[in-house]
């Protein structure tokens, strides 16, 4: 939540600044601003709404500096407004921060600022920032070059809460000065320039190498140089990343929005995924996750742990690991785990999934886990992401840059990964037989080309969309996995076309929510378990007797059934089949929000990564 970029070196820093801003508005959108320095002075522009608005505040195009900040705002503290938005500067106008995060005890600090003088402006937790440095400023008697760093330090030691911040001040006029913790932010590494940014795609058009800061590091950026410093103070050597992705990967690519662009590379992500994990005749291999058959056979229980889609990523995979591994699964949203006291000891593996790998809660809930002695594995799109520097071991997604705000490629990648995390733990504990295990194997090589098929057929699901975008409620039905998919699809549709939907385990219809049932209500089902087939279809004939009209996606022979509309298929497993169900839900979602004319990839109070509680 909240983009943060920077720039310092030999170009005009405002064109940059806005360039990485747009990049970052999937992040929050509701004010933007920078801050450059001109000569020895600091230019602050900040406008309500999107960044196009900051581009005609006048006076903007005018900037010439080479030094400067950004940042674009999810409101936490504070409606969203030009004065709450950031950057912040301290009372005399030298020092101008923008931050990521929330600021726990500013109102503690901002009484004590009040009361030895300074004067707030904004409602925003960031404000105390630039005031207490200068505070801090202040209080040091010492004149040398870390006066300022020094200062920094100082406040960052009195912030309870998470921060990604940047500071640039006419007192150091040559410098960036940036610092995280438990918020997202990358520095990027240039020729004779350097960048920050809160994330890696924002700026792979500029570089490719990248450092990475832990929380309490400290970076002084110059035009030529970075200097990073421990939580002391005490200078460090941070080895640079060179990032292999490729920076039109994050560009749309002649489709309209990036949500369509992200459905429609699902068989490329999800190739990207399986990689060599997943041979003909050998068992899988997962490099960096050294598991033993002794440790998995003392394992009594695994969490899959996570939040919004990627938890239901975990409801879709729970079925594969208890069938395959033989180990009871239990799949939690991390803001509940974090704080329910789960019962937690070495014998829990705990698997936590994020796309982001920023995610406050489900970062929170892996310390958790690990304090209690529990293994823990991070699943995660981000190379690098806080995640994936707090897990024992790291699986990355691979399924490239994920920038609309509703998720899609990221999702079907993380079952992918999980499914086959569950037969790789099944080889090791040899408990299946090699029939059973190669038959799946062979289902998910072949899911690209069956997800293909599905992308190549989307005629009925545009018109179906077409046909009830103007609903108030929607339902979602299915069993088991496909019940894991109901969820999914509800989600999709209440994020990107903010109609109302609930999504029902097909069975429980009869003990209550059948009551909502009336004529012209929209009810949606998935069926793609031949054992509960038969069952589902009874459902959903007592809807329609009701009045319901009926969508079914599905690969079961139902052919001569009275539903509205029925979208089939390829078969497959159902212990897979979330990653290819799943796709007539997206474009659902997708199309409902076009026939809306609303913003597919910024819906609206959302942000991509959630880096707050
Ligand atoms: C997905 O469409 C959502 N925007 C959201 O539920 C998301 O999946 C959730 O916030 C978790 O994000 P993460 O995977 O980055 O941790």
């Amino acid at each position: 939540m909240c983009g943060i970029v920077g720039y310092i070196g030999s170009k005009k820093a405002k064109p940059i600044l806005i360039n990485g801003l747009l990049r970052l508005e999937y992040r929050g959108y509701d004010s933007a601003g920078i801050s450059v320095i001109e000569g020895t002075s600091i230019s602050t522009f900040k406008n309500k709404g999107r960044i196009k608005n900051l581009m005609d505040v006048p006076g903007i195009n005018d900037l010439s500096g080479k030094i400067g900040i950004g940042h674009t705002r999810w409101a936490t503290h504070g409606k969203p407004s030009s004065t709450n938005s950031h950057p912040h500067l301290d009372n005399e106008n030298k020092i101008s921060v923008v931050h990521n995060g929330i600021i726990e005890n500013y109102s503690e600090i901002k009484d004590f600022l009040i009361k030895n003088g300074y004067k707030f402006l904004s409602e925003t937790d960031t404000e105390v920032i630039p005031n207490l440095i200068s505070y801090n400023l202040k209080q040091d008697k010492q004149n040398d070059a870390l006066k300022l760093l020094r200062a920094i330090k100082k406040t960052c030691d009195a912030l309870k809460g998470s921060f990604a911040i940047e500071v640039i001040s006419s007192i150091l006029p040559n410098n960036i000065i940036v610092v995280r913790k438990d918020s997202p932010l990358v520095i990027g590494k240039g020729e004779n320039e350097n960048y920050i940014s809160s994330d890696i795609p924002a700026i792979l058009s500029f570089t490719k190498d990248f450092y990475l800061l832990n929380d309490f590091e400290y970076a002084v950026l110059s035009e030529n140089d970075i200097k990073f410093y421990n939580s002391e103070l005490s200078p460090i050597e941070k080895q640079v990343k060179s990032i292999t992705w490729d920076a039109t990967a994050a560009e749309k690519d002649g489709f309209e929005d990036f949500m369509l662009k992200e459905i429609y590379e699902q068989p490329k992500s999800i190739r990207e995924t399986i990689g060599s994990r997943i041979q003909k005749n050998s068992n899988c291999v997962i490099d960096d996750l050294l598991i033993t058959k002794e440790y998995l056979s003392s394992v009594n229980k695994i969490f899959l742990v996570a939040c919004g889609t990627a938890m239901h990523a975990g409801l879709a995979s729970k079925p594969i690991f208890e069938k395959l591994c033989k180990i009871p699964v239990e799949v939690d949203v991390a803001s509940e785990f974090r704080y329910r006291d789960p019962l937690l000891d070495d014998k829990t593996l705990c698997i936590f999934i994020s796309q982001s790998g920023e995610t406050a809660d489900t970062i929170a809930a892996l310390k958790l886990a690990k304090t209690h002695g529990s293994k823990t594995i991070a699943i995660s799109n981000v190379i690098g992401s806080s995640i994936t520097r707090e897990a024992d071991y790291s699986l990355y997604t691979h399924a490239g840059p994920e920038i609309a705000v509703a998720s899609t490629k990221a999702y079907t990648s993380q079952i992918i990964l999980l499914d086959i995390m569950a037969i790789y733990f099944s080889e090791i504990l040899n408990i299946c037989s090699s029939e059973e295990i190669n038959s799946i194997k062979q289902e998910i090589l072949d899911l690209p080309a069956k997800l293909e098929a599905v992308l190549k057929n989307t005629d009925k699901i545009k018109t179906f969309a077409k046909n009830v975008y103007k609903e108030k409620d929607i339902f979602f039905l299915g069993r088991g996995t496909d019940y894991a998919v109901a969820l999914e699809g509800s989600l999709k549709l209440k994020e990107i076309s903010y109609i109302h939907s609930e999504a029902y385990s097909a069975g429980e219809l009869k003990h209550g929510p059948i009551a909502l049932i009336e004529n012209g209500v929209t009810v949606i089902s998935i069926i793609t378990n031949p054992v509960t087939a038969p069952k589902i279809a009874s459902n959903i004939e007592e809807v329609i007797t009701r009045g319901a009209k009926t969508f079914v996606i599905t690969n079961q022979n139902l052919e001569n059934s009275n539903f509205d509309e029925l979208i089939s298929i390829p078969n497959i497993n159902p212990l897979i089949s979330p990653i290819l169900s799943v796709i007539p839900m997206q474009l659902f979602a997708y199309y409902i929000s076009k026939e809306k004319g609303l913003d597919v990839d910024k819906p609206r109070n959302l942000a991509k990564s959630v880096t707050v509680e």
